[in-house]
């Protein structure tokens, strides 16, 4: 079933937490939607972890728009909040609004994430009120790197969480349906938690929020070396591909790739199923996954 803006609004204390993840494409879309996450976040973060660059900053709406849209052409049942990069939301609410009205009409988004507290209130309301619902991000904002003086825990002192606190009622009286809370100390995020009615959705914040988010790359072990405490690595798909790539390369340069059923013969239709000279994968003509030449669909175009 389709994960709403209200649905997500409504897991506020409902004893279920939300489970949350960004994805930055297609075929990561369809395999997050296929293990039940409620809800994909395209982050700007993709600046980072898909594009290699030290910061979220040089993000652009034009590649928010383009990865965005690849994520929505998932058709998830996940609901896709799109993130609004550094300076689409900072110089006018006109433009405020015409950039997230692209995400959403363009790319095919479900809502927008702005980060920023009671700062940047009224530009959540504009944006609610041009029917465009909005996530708030506050705590660790990595778009502030250079204000905060680096990526920094916020919130560590009472008047940190006092402004944390006075936050998080500015976003929900500006009608955010829900709240990412970032780089926070546990104790800071359950006062937060238990303050709103929004919904809040931490990363590295603690187990107290009402959902939690990861980078995806992150906990599949497909970013860098380190990571930061918060992360839980359920996989090291890094390490994988490696092998996988290392198994090929040895084949090709011992002539042992392709094999005879993995090629095409001059007239017959429908190459013999044979054993695979790499254990554990699949039938050459067996079964071919979504999207790929059959056993006589000629060429590369998928
Ligand atoms: O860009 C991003 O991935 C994010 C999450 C860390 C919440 O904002």
């Amino acid at each position: 079933m389709k994960v709403t803006v209200p649905a997500i609004r409504a897991r506020k204390g409902a004893g279920r937490p939300i489970v949350a993840l960004t994805a930055y494409d297609y075929p990561t879309a369809r395999t997050l939607d296929a293990a039940g996450v409620d809800l994909l976040l395209v982050g700007d973060s993709l600046g980072m972890v898909v594009l290699g660059h030290p910061t979220t900053l040089p993000v652009t709406l034009e590649m928010m728009l383009h990865h965005t849209a690849a994520v929505v052409r998932a058709k998830t049942a996940a609901l896709v909040v799109a993130d609004m990069p550094f300076l689409s939301y900072h110089v006018s609410r006109e433009e405020t609004i015409r950039n997230a009205g692209r995400l959403i009409q363009e790319a095919g988004a479900e809502a927008v994430k702005i980060e920023g507290g009671r700062g940047r209130a009224g530009v959540v309301r504009a944006l609610v009120e041009a029917d465009i619902p909005v996530m708030g991000h506050i705590g660790l904002t990595p778009q502030s790197v250079h204000a905060m003086g680096g990526y920094k825990v916020q919130g560590r002192s009472p008047d940190a969480v006092q402004s944390l606190l006075e936050d998080a009622r500015a976003l929900e009286e500006a009608g955010a349906f829900s709240l990412v809370l970032e780089g926070i100390p546990g104790e800071a995020a359950r006062l937060i938690t238990q303050s709103t009615a929004l919904p809040t959705i931490g990363i590295g914040a603690g187990p107290h929020c009402d959902g939690q988010i990861l980078v995806v790359n992150d906990l599949l072990g497909l970013g860098g070396e380190e990571v930061p405490r918060f992360v839980r690595r359920y996989a090291d798909l890094r390490t994988a591909a490696v092998e996988a790539v290392r198994a090929y390369a040895a084949d090709v340069t011992a002539g042992r790739f392709p094999a005879e059923v993995e090629s095409y013969g001059a007239g017959a239709r429908g190459a013999a199923a044979g054993p695979s000279t790499v254990p554990g994968a699949a039938a050459p003509g067996a079964s071919t996954p979504a999207g790929s030449p059959g056993p006589e669909q000629g060429g590369s175009g998928r």
